[in-house]
């Protein structure tokens, strides 16, 4: 079973976005896909509820800050979406139950900032230390032409974490997610062009179970 967090205490970085997008993206593999949401806005789940019986299933994974427990059995990707300010005891607790971390950053002197904490807890906790968990981060919404964009794996080098990709913006990701939809529902032929940029994190994450 793979088991993937999509964490940072940053708000708006976009973990929902990433989390829905790599649950559908499993689901089209005809994996079994449950997705977790640790967050009371309950943002994913309310896509989910959105999402229609015609696509690809992925079950709702109940998982809450009181009840931290495996997935259950005969599920074969969990994604688990987390709130704003999820860091501490909380943190480390899920840690315990998942192989990948995956961390969104937006790329902005603040969010780049509120990051290099949140890597400095990350390096700390054992499973990270161990390697029992690998992390990764995906720039999120990089217009590739900033100078802001290429800042981030300058700012990245620090901390040995690698980038794994970058996701363009485009409001295709807001107009399919309020229709319970992502971009991987979308005809290939319209969405080519992003569903490279998701390619090397999707590999990233089936390196290792
Ligand atoms: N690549 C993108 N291009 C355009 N818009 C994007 C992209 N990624 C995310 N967004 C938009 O950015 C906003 C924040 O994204 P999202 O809700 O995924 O972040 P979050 O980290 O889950 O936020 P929160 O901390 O509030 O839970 C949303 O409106 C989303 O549609
Ligand atoms: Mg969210």
């Amino acid at each position: 079973m793979r088991k993937i967090l999509i964490a940072n205490p940053k708000g708006g970085s976009g973990k929902s976005t990433l989390s829905t997008h790599l649950a559908s993206w499993f689901a089209w593999q005809e994996a079994n896909v449950m997705l977790g949401d640790l967050d009371k806005q309950h943002s994913s789940h309310h896509w989910l509820n959105l999402r229609s019986e015609q696509l690809p299933q992925i079950a709702r994974w109940d998982i809450g800050d009181d009840q931290i427990a495996r997935p259950p059995k005969g599920c074969q990707v969990a994604v688990l979406d987390t709130p704003a300010c999820f860091s501490g005891s909380k943190l480390k607790k899920v840690l315990k139950i998942v192989d990948h971390v995956i961390v969104p950053i937006l790329p902005s002197a603040f969010d780049l900032w509120a990051s290099a904490d949140f890597f400095e807890e990350l390096a700390e906790m054992k499973a990270i230390r161990r390697e029992e968990v690998q992390v990764g981060v995906v720039g999120m919404r990089v217009n590739s032409r900033t100078q802001t964009a290429q800042q981030l794996p300058e700012f990245l080098k620090k901390f040995d974490i690698p980038l794994i990709t970058c996701i363009r913006d485009t409001q295709l990701y807001n107009q399919t997610i309020q229709r319970g939809m992502t971009l991987f529902d979308l005809p290939q032929s319209k969405t080519q062009r992003d569903r490279d940029e998701w390619k090397p994190l999707i590999e990233w994450a089936l390196k290792r179970q």
